[in-house]
């Protein structure tokens, strides 16, 4: 079946980045000028994802408005002649169809995702977290997973090599290597120490799932900070489906996370060819 779905998990508080998070959703971080959100979206667009489902929550309608169009604004460019940026946020529009629920209590990612159900209505879906940018010189990471997906027939996971010593932040995969990047799950393990982690191949903030995943997710109880885990449901899961993860040709840029906000910033506005040499410059300063 084609994967035509995609859900975008963004209501969360954010608190890795407050006080800039208290008023204004992290989702709206903007790397350069674009924010996360619409990096994500247009993912997503890019790997013929045609209907896209954003949980957001309470105070987070910015992220709405941000995909609406905005007729005065749009009337004064075109009086003022800005057709550049006119003809960029018209095409923001019409990257898919955008559908949003609301999350009401933040009960975890696993509850964020079960929100989809009646969105994916029995079809494989894609999740992309909205905080996370990532990108590839080949194809768009979510399709990376899809082909994947369309491959094996089962639920795919996004993996990327970390060097050892930050295992411990992430959820590891222990795989079967298949070739091609592709590894047969066997066991998850969630934020191992160096010794405990059975490789450096870590969970990178994409998946492509069968529908079966709600099943599991239905009856995960509350996990690890009192949360609906999504990996809870996914090692449920495991016990009776195939998994497989995916060593991505790409990269991933957590933006929630300070310091990776900034490396991409940077990194963002020197592939910029009107910011490039000024940024050099102001960096050869320090
Ligand atoms: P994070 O765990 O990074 O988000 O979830 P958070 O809880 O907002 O961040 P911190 O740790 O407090 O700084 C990854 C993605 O999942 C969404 C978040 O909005 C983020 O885009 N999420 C998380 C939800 O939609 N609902 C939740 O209950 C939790």
């Amino acid at each position: 079946m084609k994967v035509t779905k995609a859900v975008i998990p963004a209501a969360g508080f954010g608190t890795r980045f407050l006080p800039f998070t208290k008023a204004v959703p992290k989702e709206l971080i903007p790397v350069v000028d674009k924010p996360v959100l619409q990096y994500v979206v247009e993912e997503a667009a890019a790997a013929g994802i045609t209907d896209i489902l954003i949980i957001i929550s309470s105070g987070k309608n910015a992220i709405q408005e941000h995909f609406y169009p905005n007729q005065e604004l749009e009337r004064r460019l075109v009086a003022t002649g800005k057709d550049e940026i006119l003809t960029e946020l018209r095409t923001i529009d019409t990257l898919a169809n955008i559908h949003y629920i609301y999350q009401k209590e933040l009960n975890g990612l696993g509850d964020a995702v079960l929100h989809g159900k009646t969105f994916a209505n029995g079809e494989p879906f894609a999740i992309l977290l909205g905080d996370t940018i990532t990108t590839s010189d080949s194809s768009p990471v979510i399709k990376q997973l899809i082909s994947a997906y369309e491959k094996t027939n089962s639920s795919v996971v996004a993996l990327e090599e970390v060097p050892m010593e930050k295992v411990s932040r992430y959820g590891v995969v222990d795989g079967e290597d298949q070739g091609d990047g592709l590894y047969k799950v066997k066991r998850f393990v969630e934020k191992p120490s160096i010794e405990e982690a059975p490789s450096n191949l870590v969970i990178a903030s994409r998946y492509l799932f069968a529908p079966e995943i709600f099943d599991y997710l239905e009856k995960t109880p509350r996990g690890k900070g009192n949360e609906i885990q999504l990996t809870d449901a996914m090692h449920a899961m495991l016990k009776e489906h195939d998994m497989y993860g995916f060593k991505i040709d790409g990269r991933r840029h957590d933006i929630g996370n300070k310091l990776d906000f900034v490396k991409a910033t940077i990194e963002f506005a020197l592939k910029r060819d009107d910011l490039k040499d000024q940024v050099l410059e102001f960096i050869k300063q320090f």
